[in-house]
């Protein structure tokens, strides 16, 4: 039943886009303020109070008999051309634990924050965890000063999404008695499904490098110039990228992704004179990341050069890697095997608010099987029976913290 409603929960948030036919939720955009509101009275029949913290994560409180504060959640914004689940599966499987607390009229011994990340896939301003990092007390200043495509600044889109950026860097919204965190997530990958589990627990999240490299050639006539001579940016760029497909491939467990390109002037007669693109790069160890990113860093300026180009590099976010808490983790796995399931343990290599939560308290996540493994696409698909495990299982998972805090 509760498993039902958070199917169609989904389904209703992912109905609320900034543009029609696809789903696109950036950060303090107007879909962003209507599902925040509509989450917000899921929390209040909860039984939950209800609050909007400097940045515009939403916060769910159900209280408890004693001290602490357990924290479950995920996020509600999505990249361009979403899937419904990345995210909201996390709020809406952790307000049900608590709906089902609610009918058995229960309180833990411990209150429950549900939270509801306004900002963790980075769309609008480039660096993800905006949300998470200002709960967790962790948002640096200068990203205060980032701008998006239109060049508004985060500080100016939190004041219009009804926030405070004044009040951002060095305060957190988390309490201070912060005991623990859990995030539901669909695992975006297809280990469970190949192994045929319906939920995993998470051993580490990737650390991350998001990058802008621009390439600065001569602009020309596309009928006039001669092939010889000619300063084409995209072709610097076109090598670049395939440089780091190249260089990605040949260092096991990593990954590199060009995601965004703009290309200037933009004529179909005009060579390109500018080219700006992004770059991400991912590895469960930080410092084999940091080799990769350097290299590629080295490539961009030889190619720049070897085609009479300039070249421009700059780091958006650099991101370590996060290990899970081994209490927690080994509570997550004893719930999962009182569900008489065994405990699959998997690494992630998405990033999770759970990886800046780790900043200020042990931090778990449980991974739930989604189809083929597709993620940051419309075809994400999750079974409501994996849904319906994944609830039992994190009702067990704070049965066993509550236990393990003297009920
Ligand atoms: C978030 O989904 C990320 O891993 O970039
Ligand atoms: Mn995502
Ligand atoms: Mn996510």
């Amino acid at each position: 039943m509760d498993a039902a409603t958070v199917m169609e929960r989904c389904s209703v948030l992912g109905g609320v886009s900034e543009e029609p036919g696809i789903l696109v939720r950036p950060y303090g955009s107007s879909s962003m303020h209507e599902v925040n509101g509509i989450v917000s009275g899921w929390m209040r029949d909860a039984g939950m109070s209800v609050r909007t913290d400097a940045i515009g994560n939403l916060i769910g409180r159900y209280e408890g008999t004693g001290n602490g504060t357990f924290v479950l959640g995920s996020h509600l914004d999505t990249v361009r051309d979403a899937g419904k689940y990345d995210g909201p599966l996390g709020v809406l499987a952790a307000l049900a634990c608590i709906e089902r607390l609610r009918d058995r009229g229960e309180r833990l011994p411990f209150a429950v924050e549900v939270v509801a990340f306004a900002d963790e896939e980075g769309l609008r301003f480039g660096t993800t965890y905006l949300g998470s990092s200002h709960y967790a007390g962790a948002l640096e200043k200068r990203l205060l000063e980032l701008q998006d495509r239109d060049g508004v600044t985060l500080a100016e889109a939190v004041r219009a999404f009804g926030g405070d950026p004044e009040s951002l860097s060095g305060t957190r919204s988390a309490p201070e008695d912060i005991v623990g965190y859990c995030e539901v997530h669909i695992e975006q990958g297809p280990v469970l499904e190949e192994r045929n589990f319906p939920v995993g627990f998470v051993s580490a999240i990737t650390g991350l490098s998001r990058l802008r490299a621009s390439f600065s050639g001569r602009a020309g006539h596309a009928g006039t110039v001669p092939m010889e001579g000619r300063k084409d940016a995209l072709c610097a760029a076109a090598e670049f990228v395939l440089e780091a497909e190249a260089a990605a491939k040949s260092e096991p467990g990593s990954v590199a992704t060009v995601g965004e390109m703009s290309v200037r002037p933009g004529a179909r007669n005009v060579i390109p004179g500018q080219v700006e693109i992004s770059v991400d790069v991912r590895h469960g160890d930080d410092a084999i990341r940091e080799r990769l990113r350097d290299h590629l860093e080295s490539k961009a300026a030889k190619i720049s050069t070897s085609r009479g180009c300039e070249h421009r590099w700059e780091a958006d976010q650099e991101s370590v890697a996060v290990s899970t808490d081994p209490e927690l983790c080994a509570l997550l796995a004893r719930a999962i095997e009182d569900a008489s399931m065994e405990a699959l343990r998997l690494p992630s290599g998405a990033g999770h608010d759970a990886a800046q939560m780790a900043e200020v308290c042990p931090v778990a996540m449980l991974f739930v099987r989604c189809k083929e493994g597709i993620s940051h696409n419309p075809g994400e698909s999750v079974e409501e029976e994996d849904v319906a495990v994944t609830i039992d299982v994190m009702g067990r998972f704070l049965g066993r913290v509550a236990e393990g805090r003297g009920r």
